[in-house]
């Protein structure tokens, strides 16, 4: 059975969707660079080891990275999953995990990487928004597609409403997206896209503003 460790900086509602999806892996840990962050205490409800390894306590992104690969390494962690985890990461950090680090990201990449997505993407006035689980490369939020859940944006949206329906699809994509990779169906392919095997794809269309 697979080891995996989750990196949270905040409530982690993600976090929890993944501890209560019964996924075939072992969630080994979670570990978060804040101490008062509210997933952790969801963590330990569900008999999760936990740690905290502080960006406070290390004077620069390269100490603070390698000193949360220890502890990541410590868990054997077979893939690394980011869930709401507020670091910036290193290249070497990323590249030592390569193709087993994980992050999902509120916008259907390549659009609307970095913050304030759901604020963005309001303002521009765009008519599908959404959430993407990718693999991390060091291009910050550019790394292979996984998985992609779209919603409508409402015209009375505020980017709290939107906040709320992206993150529902969040709460059901990354459980599918780990499912998947612990059962070894996702392959990344050299061309930098994402293969997933034995799944049957289907082709429809989400229109919104909806067709009368
Ligand atoms: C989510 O919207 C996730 O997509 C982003 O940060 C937020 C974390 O929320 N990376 P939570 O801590 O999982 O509730």
């Amino acid at each position: 059975m697979k080891n995996i460790v989750i990196l949270i900086s905040g409530r982690g509602s993600n976090m929890q969707a993944l501890l209560e999806a019964e996924l075939p892996c072992r969630i080994a840990a979670v570990i978060s660079n804040k101490a008062d962050a509210g997933g952790l205490d969801i963590a330990r409800q569900h008999c999760i080891p936990t740690a905290v390894v502080s960006h406070r306590d290390h004077p620069d992104r390269a100490s603070f990275d390698t000193a949360l690969a220890q502890v990541i390494d410590d868990f054997h962690a077979d893939f690394v999953i980011l869930a709401g985890f507020m670091r910036i990461l290193t290249a070497d950090f990323v590249n030592r995990y390569k193709g087993r680090l994980i992050n999902i990201h509120p916008s259907l990449l390549p659009a609307y990487g970095g913050l304030d997505t759901h604020e963005r993407a309001l303002k521009d006035g765009v008519k599908i928004h959404g959430c993407t689980v990718h693999f991390v490369t060091p291009d910050l939020d550019h790394g292979p597609i996984i998985i992609q859940a779209a919603v409508p944006v409402l015209y009375h949206d505020t980017p709290q409403t939107l906040a709320q329906r992206v993150l529902h699809e969040e709460h059901r994509i990354y459980p599918q997206a780990i499912r998947w990779l612990c059962a070894d169906q996702i392959e990344l392919m050299e061309d930098g896209r994402v293969l997933l095997r034995r799944h049957k794809q289907i082709g429809y269309a989400l229109i919104s503003p909806s067709l009368e």
